[in-house]
């Protein structure tokens, strides 16, 4: 058997509360299982919601994460492949259909790719610009269902693509941080994509799942049917929302509003004692005051709910909900809330569970927290480049390092 080499990959996570840099390495021989070689995680300051409002200081943010992740790794990288979120990210279906070059010999890679740019040929806003595209299907003469059209006699053939859009400023302000910290960009990857990688299974990816990555700033979602993403979105609610919320309800700083948010809250009001009093400390007179702990509980589920309810929303629009069979997957920092699989039951009318890396080596577990599951993902799709299909469950879920990725980052930067 050829011996592969071990590959070194650094997962680049800009995410609103924090920056985060993973370095992986492959372990060939050992079930291919990741080990993890080191990490660094700053607080983003210089972004909102997915979008770098102060350039020296996300390059700043950048530079220490990646000091530190190079630092316990023992290894320089150069590198990085980059997770990208925001309010500015939409998706779409698309479709597009060709005449077969030669109907006998079967479709070739050509027509395969034709159909795929037909179906970008949509309007698009202003600024807005394709990053990725994903064949769902294709048709071949009305028949549909193929995941692999080369080959097949047919006269016609139609492309379904799911198409991610990212406006062309927001993408360039972040390769430019990154080229401006040092590093090369090697890809771009949407972070709803990325966090599912370690999070879903082939088989739930197949019979129908949503992930929903609550971060900081943004809720982004993803869902796949029979094996293929149907939807990808950006909510621009998170986690720092319910925090500033609880910081008005309590009267309390923001800085203490997080703590007690991590300390006490909880997803669903109702779990928590009626009586049951917490102490915080009131900005005004500056002293500890008794807060209810339903009442923190109850702020976090309203915040929680609408996050919910949009996502929701979203799926009914593009009439998904009867397809996902499966059920919902929470992960980001703000699925560690308990209760929150509980709270996406009621709302989503389906099984929900929390979602979070597993069987990873090295780092003594630590990394396995839905904190990181899109820094995770990223080092998987830098690796995949070796095992092709490995974190896929169909090859053509996502297609690798497309060229108007590569233009993205060559025009913008
Ligand atoms: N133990 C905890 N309980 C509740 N919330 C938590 C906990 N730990 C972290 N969080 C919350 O998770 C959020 C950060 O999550 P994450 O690290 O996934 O965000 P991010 O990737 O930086 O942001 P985004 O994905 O929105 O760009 C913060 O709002 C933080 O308060
Ligand atoms: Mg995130």
């Amino acid at each position: 058997m050829r011996k592969r080499r071990q590959k070194i990959i650094n997962g680049l996570d800009v995410g609103t509360t924090k920056i985060c840099a993973i370095i992986g390495q492959s372990s060939p021989g050992d079930d291919d299982k990741l080990t993890i070689l080191g990490m660094g995680s700053n607080p983003s300051d210089g972004l909102k919601r997915g979008m770098v409002v102060d350039i020296d200081a996300t390059i700043d943010s950048i530079q220490k994460a990646v000091r530190k992740a190079e630092e316990q790794a023992g290894v320089r990288v150069r590198d990085v492949i980059v997770g990208i979120a925001g309010g500015h990210i939409s998706s779409q279906n698309s479709s597009g259909m060709i005449e077969v070059r030669y109907p006998i010999r079967g479709v070739s890679e050509q027509d395969r790719q034709r159909a795929i740019d037909r179906a970008r040929q949509i309007t698009i806003a202003k600024d807005m610009e394709i990053l990725h595209d994903y064949p769902q299907e294709f048709i071949c003469d009305d028949q549909p269902g193929y995941r692999n059209p080369i080959g097949v006699s047919c006269s016609k053939l139609e492309a379904r693509v799911h198409l991610v859009l990212a406006s062309m400023t927001s993408v360039s302000n972040v390769v430019k941080c990154i080229k401006h910290a040092g590093l090369r960009v090697g890809d771009i990857l949407l972070e709803s994509l990325a966090s599912s990688l370690p999070i879903l299974s082939d088989n739930e990816r197949d019979l129908g799942v949503m992930l929903i990555d609550i971060g900081g700033g943004t809720s982004d979602l993803a869902v796949f049917t029979r094996g293929m993403i149907k939807l990808s979105g950006v909510i621009p609610l998170g986690g720092d929302n319910i925090t500033n919320d609880i910081a008005y309800g309590l009267k309390i700083s923001r800085h203490d509003a997080e703590n007690v948010k991590k300390k006490h809250a909880r997803a669903m009001a109702d779990s928590v004692d009626a009586d049951e009093t917490i102490e915080v400390s009131g900005v005004l007179k500056n002293r500890p005051v008794n807060a209810k702990l339903r009442f923190l509980c109850e702020i976090t589920e309203a915040r929680l709910e609408e996050i919910f309810i949009k996502a929701r929303k979203m799926i009914d629009a593009a009439e998904l909900h009867d397809k996902i069979y499966a059920g919902t997957v929470l992960t980001g920092g703000t699925a560690l809330l308990p209760d929150i699989d509980e709270l996406a039951e009621r709302i989503f009318d389906k099984p929900a569970k929390v979602g979070a890396p597993q069987g990873l080596k090295g780092m003594s577990g630590i990394m396995q927290s839905p904190i990181y599951s899109t820094g995770i993902g990223l080092v998987l799709h830098g690796l995949s480049g070796e095992s092709s299909n490995k974190y896929y469950s169909n090859g053509n879920i996502l297609r690798r390092f497309s060229h108007y990725v590569q233009n993205f980052i060559d025009w913008y930067s």
